[in-house]
């Protein structure tokens, strides 16, 4: 399958695996790869930029297929030194950035410059349209079903992706939601090039993250996720758990006069105690309502595969049937 996708970034199948914090290690941006899809390594989550040239460089021993890497702009306590991470990813050949939260203004000339090729991630047609304007290559158009932070426009993929398809001229990959062969189908028919997949990519062999939360992602059902922090405009969806539920508590209670202080014991430094220790409930974490679709735990490859094959038949058994 020959997408502008595929050709843009130069593989097989037009499946990339969006960067996720304390999950995008090297062991899954390069099984994605090597299974023919994009994968990316999660810049933030390495501590200094020097971790991150040492995490690209073992991602490159892994894997002779092109990879990315995902820079994230989200509100956070201290400021990460992004000309260095940037540094990090020019000196380490990255040919792909993914970009997501703010506008990637500030580090777009420094990559372009390097000629790497920028898709940017946003949840609605104008922060798209302005990723457009500044020169971004691709987007990745994240709807409101999406793990991690859907924005505060809540307009589902059904709408956004063919409002996209309408207006942009760039490719673009369709994001959240996305589970299977179906999936890729309705991108390509509502006018996206390929598709992103987060929550789907962790409930996977390789994702280097602790076996609780591949299964917590096989038991959990489309209603088990929430939205916290939308008091704060930095929504975000999470799988419900204690500290969920202790989060909603804190927002009902305190209302507009809630702060971020008030929540740092439920979101402050926790992904490492959910993904790499298995503390199910020691804080909230990112979980789309596509957990409702996963039921087994494959390797990359045979998920990659098993997409490809099941778009292939539905696109020659529907169109043969009609
Ligand atoms: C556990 C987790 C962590 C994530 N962390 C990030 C991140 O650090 N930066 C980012 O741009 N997106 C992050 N995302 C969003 C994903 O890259 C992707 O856009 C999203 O998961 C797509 O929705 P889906 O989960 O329905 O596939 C994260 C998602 C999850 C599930």
């Amino acid at each position: 399958m020959k997408t502008r996708i595929t050709e843009l970034f130069g593989i097989e199948h037009p499946i990339i695996q969006g960067g996720m914090h304390y999950v995008g290690f090297a062991e899954l941006a390069a099984a994605v790869s090597n299974a023919g899809g994009l994968g990316t390594i999660t810049g933030l989550t390495q501590p200094t930029a020097q971790d991150l040239a040492r995490e690209i460089a073992r991602c490159r021993e892994l894997t002779d297929k092109p990879f990315a890497v995902n820079l994230t702009f989200l509100p956070s306590l201290a400021e990460p030194d992004y000309p260095a991470y940037v540094e990090a990813i020019v000196a380490g050949g990255v040919g792909i950035v993914e970009t997501a939260g703010r506008n990637p203004e500030q580090v777009l000339p420094a990559l372009k410059d390097a000629g790497i090729r920028v898709i940017h991630k946003c949840t609605s047609v104008r922060h798209s349209l302005k990723a457009q304007s500044i020169g971004c290559d691709a987007v990745s158009v994240d709807g409101f079903e999406c793990g991690g932070h859907p924005g505060e426009d809540d307009v589902p993929n059904f709408i956004l992706l063919p409002r996209a398809a309408d207006e942009l001229e760039i490719p673009f990959v369709a994001s959240g939601g996305m589970a299977d062969g179906r999936s890729l189908v309705a991108a390509l028919a509502l006018g996206a090039e390929g598709m992103n997949m987060g929550t789907r990519f962790m409930a996977t062999r390789e994702a280097p993250i602790h076996d609780n939360v591949k299964q917590a992602l096989v038991d959990a059902s489309e209603l088990d996720t929430r939205l916290v922090m939308r008091p704060l405009r930095n929504t975000e969806r999470v799988l419900n758990n204690a500290a969920a539920e202790r989060l909603l508590e804190k927002e009902r209670k305190l209302g507009a006069d809630l702060v971020f202080e008030d929540i740092l014991d439920e979101v402050a430094g926790i992904y490492p105690r959910v993904m790499l220790d298995g503390e199910m409930d020691i804080g909230v974490w990112s979980c789309g309502m596509v957990t409702g679709l996963i039921d087994d735990i494959p390797s990359c490859r045979e998920l990659i595969q098993r997409i490809m094959a099941q778009a292939e038949d539905i696109l020659r058994e529907r169109s043969a049937a009609l």
